[in-house]
């Protein structure tokens, strides 16, 4: 039975593993990981549809006859964004050398940058006709620094395998879900994309109903990169332009296609680039709709306030580990003073994390939250996503179980009360889920500070 019990317990983190980044990042240095799917050359960008390999151009100009357009338009499924770029970058291609023990590596030059532009159009195929009848849901809402209007809830992706999240994503839409946290490393964008395309084309949502958040991941932190970054999360979704896109980390590592490169002694390769300069191409990324905000996750006080020195778009949010062990009091309130939300991850504390220890604490476990829920009629699940709604954050639950995305969207219709809010709020323990510990070493590590 033990043995079983063994058994079972490896292959469920052997098959997290391959849908999860950050778990990568913990338990898994030297194994590899896997490369983004593309089989074409480094020259070439693989066609979103056919699969085949698209010449490279010198871009679109405007002078091009309207058929060729067009009929480039009709390869990519009439999802124009999906032409390469221009003139922006001048191709650099990389000889990876090979890691060596006990060195840093510098900053490698990045592979040829293809980048992907989002062009205008009338009216996408995605696009659900006007009549469609929309149920309208009412979730609470936060006004952004930069004027967009940000859902307080949505619902959480990482670790959710593809054939699995397409379904939940699927059926979050259907429940009134209207905000989707995606990111490139958790590998699954294509299959989370599948579902927001095929619910705008049934005519649940209107594009413009709901608010999809990415992430510039930590390999893309040069700035010439960062325009591929964000091309590559909105070609996988299959989206002409995202409401949200944040710098995951401030830690940039060594570029090239894999999402955490090692080093021959099992190390991550870091790379220096300051997180100040893949800001600016952020904030290029605004300039050219690609994302109508911007904003950063896992940043400190300290690394914000560099930031804000030379922003010209201010972060209007910054995702951050939150709930009841880990209520980052400080930095919810620094937040607060510079009009930048705080969206909460890992709100459950993250429960399934298969790098949890045994004697480590579970938040749905908890007496207290759990008497609260039995005082309330309420799962313990409901307590914390309600706890950061009253605190003024939004929330991301990850589920792909049915009724557990049901039921965490259950949350308007009671409230808690000054005294519960306190004693939630005494739980805190400064207990982080997501630590990543193995990166205590890079220079823009952000949890050496207290917040
Ligand atoms: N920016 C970042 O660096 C960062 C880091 C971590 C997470 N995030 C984002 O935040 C999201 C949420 O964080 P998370 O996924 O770490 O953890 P979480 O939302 O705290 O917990 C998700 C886990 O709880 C389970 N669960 C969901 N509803 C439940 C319920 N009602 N009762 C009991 N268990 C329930 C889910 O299982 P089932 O799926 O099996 O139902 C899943 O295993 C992520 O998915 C991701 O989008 C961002």
């Amino acid at each position: 039975m033990q043995k079983f019990n063994i058994c079972t317990k490896f292959a469920k983190a052997m098959y997290f593993r391959k849908y999860s980044g950050e778990y990568r990042i913990f338990n898994f240095p030297g194994f590899g990981n896997k490369t983004i799917e593309n089989n074409c050359t480094k020259n070439k960008l693989e066609d979103p549809v056919s699969g085949k390999c698209l010449e490279p151009t010198s871009g679109r100009k405007a002078s091009e006859p309207v058929e060729k357009r067009s009929k480039l338009l009709e390869k990519v499924k009439d999802t124009a964004e999906k032409l390469l770029c221009s003139k922006d970058k001048k191709s650099e291609t990389t000889s990876t050398p090979k890691p060596q023990c006990g060195k840093i590596e510098p900053t490698n030059k990045p592979e040829k940058v293809k980048c992907l532009r989002p062009v205008p159009r009338p009216m996408p195929v995605t696009e659900r006709p006007e009549d469609c009848n929309v149920q309208k849901q009412e979730i609470p809402k936060i006004k952004l620094s930069d004027g967009y209007v940000m859902p307080m809830f949505g619902l959480g992706t990482w670790g959710s395998k593809p054939h699995k999240v397409t379904m939940a994503v699927m059926h979050a839409i259907k429940v009134g879900y209207r905000m989707i946290d995606c990111a490139h490393v958790y590998e699954n964008e294509q299959a989370v994309g599948k579902a927001i395309n095929d619910c705008i084309k049934k005519c649940i949502v209107k594009r413009d109903e709901i608010f999809i958040t990415s992430k510039l991941w930590n390999t893309y932190h040069r700035p010439e990169m960062v325009v591929e970054g964000c091309c590559r999360s909105l070609k996988d979704l299959n989206l002409s332009y995202l409401n949200l896109y944040l710098i995951h980390w401030p830690m940039g590592y060594k570029e090239g296609k894999e999402l955490i490169p090692y080093d021959a002694c099992g190390r991550i390769l870091s790379s220096r680039v300051d997180y100040v300069d893949t800001w600016q191409a952020m904030e290029d990324l605004v300039q050219r709709g690609f994302t109508r905000s911007i904003g950063i996750s896992n940043f400190n006080m300290k690394q914000i306030e560099r930031i804000l020195k030379i922003a010209k778009i201010k972060p209007v949010v910054n995702q951050v580990e939150c709930h009841p062990y880990l209520n980052q009091m400080r930095l919810m309130a620094y937040l607060k003073k510079k009009k930048i939300a705080l969206v909460a991850y890992s709100p459950l504390g993250s429960p399934a994390r298969p790098w949890a220890k045994p004697d480590e604490p579970y938040v749905l476990d908890d007496n207290m939250i759990k008497s609260i829920a039995f005082a309330q009629g309420r799962t313990a699940a409901q307590i914390c996503i309600r706890y950061q709604i009253q605190r003024g954050n939004a929330v991301i639950p990850k589920s792909v179980t049915p009724s557990r995305i049901e039921s965490n969207f259950e949350v308007a219709d009671f409230e808690l009360g000054d005294e519960e809010m306190k004693i939630i709020d005494k739980l805190d323990k400064g207990f982080r889920v997501v630590p990543l510990s193995k990166l205590s070493s890079h220079p823009y590590y952000p949890f050496h500070d207290a917040y």
